[in-house]
């Protein structure tokens, strides 16, 4: 979809900003370019709508020469957001999100359609939020009006440079969130510029690591962090990549154990001896259509003359995650709960139970998405922290 060939910028001072880079982004791939200050990242974003012109090279749009695209023509096909968002002061919400369409003559009412539907995308109440003006809005609020100016023509392409730069973490995480949604809807092809290598994992199906003006490594978020490329981005990423590595790695059907397992009407006799004959502590507890329901302690059936149900004796299960989450929020809710497991379940069938995640499957978990990776890499080199088991 965006192709960069031997693409080099040099400034008229002679800096090189860019230096003979080549990369491909695939369609409805979102790139992160990620790197320290002046390393060329927002120079690379504004060579593909043509607002710098590179000084060697070539870059393509869906295999056309951009040099041979109209740049106002290209710019239609690609939204921007700019680095501290750039809303036009003294216009409202309403008439800022919709620039692009009236840019493009479309009809003033379909234009103000369009921004509404957008704004609602980004969680905006148009009808609460469509009449301010920027200076009325918190900054976070202030950068979603920046993400939907940017889809408001609906191009294929988007640029994105810092969008989230100017707010607080909590705030932030909560926009990657949203935006990661609003991404899965509407799969479009992002270049997204960012200095924080956390939001680069986040959010990048790839990422690309800037050195200098080059990129130093170019891959999915779990090899960079898994098998850097070199010492550079072994540094950028930071000694607890391995603890950022549970970030990315999701839980896996084969990562589960299966422990003992009673329902909810089975008679406490029958779970009891059930317990019993496999040496176990507790099983978990399913309702008829074998959804998570709880747990049950071996203790709570040691009598042999238990009577009634496992209903009776079902505790509440605190720890539970859908199949898919990633290991890093399974490891936090083992330390919330003070869990030595965590039911997972599947979140397509409504809860069925799938099987539990141990502290040991974890481990391996996170061990085996490392190896898958880092096949070529000396093993010294691809040994990062893990978390302890005991
Ligand atoms: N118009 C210009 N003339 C000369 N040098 C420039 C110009 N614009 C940018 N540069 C230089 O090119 C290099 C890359 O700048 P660029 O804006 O692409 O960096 P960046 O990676 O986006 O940095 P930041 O994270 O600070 O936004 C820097 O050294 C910068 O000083
Ligand atoms: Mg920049």
């Amino acid at each position: 979809m965006i192709r960069f060939e031997h693409v080099t910028k040099r400034y008229a001072d002679g800096t090189t900003a860019v230096d003979d880079l080549s990369f491909e982004v695939a369609e409805g791939e979102l790139v992160t370019l990620v790197g320290p200050s002046g390393c060329g990242k927002t120079t690379t974003m504004k060579m593909v709508n043509r607002l710098i012109e590179p000084t060697e090279g070539g870059i393509f749009l869906d295999g056309d020469d951009i040099s041979t695209i109209d740049p106002v023509e290209l710019r239609r096909r690609i939204g921007y957001v700019i680095q501290q968002v750039g809303l036009f002061p003294h216009k409202t919400v309403l008439e800022n999100t919709a620039t692009v369409p009236h840019l493009l003559g479309w009809k003033r009412g379909k234009g103000r359609e369009r921004a509404a539907e957008l704004l609602d995308l980004v969680g905006l109440d148009p009808s609460l939020y469509g009449d301010r003006y920027p200076e009325q809005l918190s900054g976070g609020q202030r950068q979603r009006v920046g993400v939907a100016r940017a889809l408001a023509a609906d191009p294929p392409v988007l640029l994105m440079d810092e969008p989230f730069g100017a707010v607080d973490p909590v705030v932030r995480e909560r926009l990657q969130n949203e935006f990661l949604k609003l991404q899965a809807q509407v799969r479009k092809t992002v270049l997204f510029v960012t200095h924080d290598i956390e939001e680069a994992v986040r959010l990048g199906d790839r990422i690309a690591v800037y050195g200098q003006g080059r990129i130093e490594q170019f891959d999915s978020p779990a090899t960079v962090l898994g098998a850097p490329a070199t010492p550079y981005v072994a540094d950028f990423v930071g000694a607890d990549r391995g603890l950022k590595r549970l970030s990315v790695t999701p839980i896996e059907e084969s990562d589960l154990d299966q422990p003992p397992v009673v329902h909810l009407d089975d008679p406490l006799v029958t779970a009891t001896e059930r317990l019993r004959s496999e040496g176990a502590r507790w099983a978990v507890v399913l309702d008829g259509r074998d959804n998570l329901h709880g747990w049950i302690p071996a203790d709570a059936t040691t009598t042999a003359t238990a009577k009634g149900t496992v209903r009776e004796h079902a505790r509440r299960m605190e720890a539970w995650l859908p199949l898919g989450a990633p290991l890093k929020q399974a490891f936090a809710t083992m330390l919330q709960h003070d869990a030595g497991w965590i039911a997972v379940i599947d979140k397509e069938s409504e809860g069925r139970f799938l099987g539990v995640l141990t502290p040991a499957r974890l481990h391996e978990a996170l061990r085996r998405s490392i190896d898958a990776d880092a096949q070529d890499v000396p093993r010294a080199e691809v040994a990062v922290e893990t978390v302890a088991t005991a």
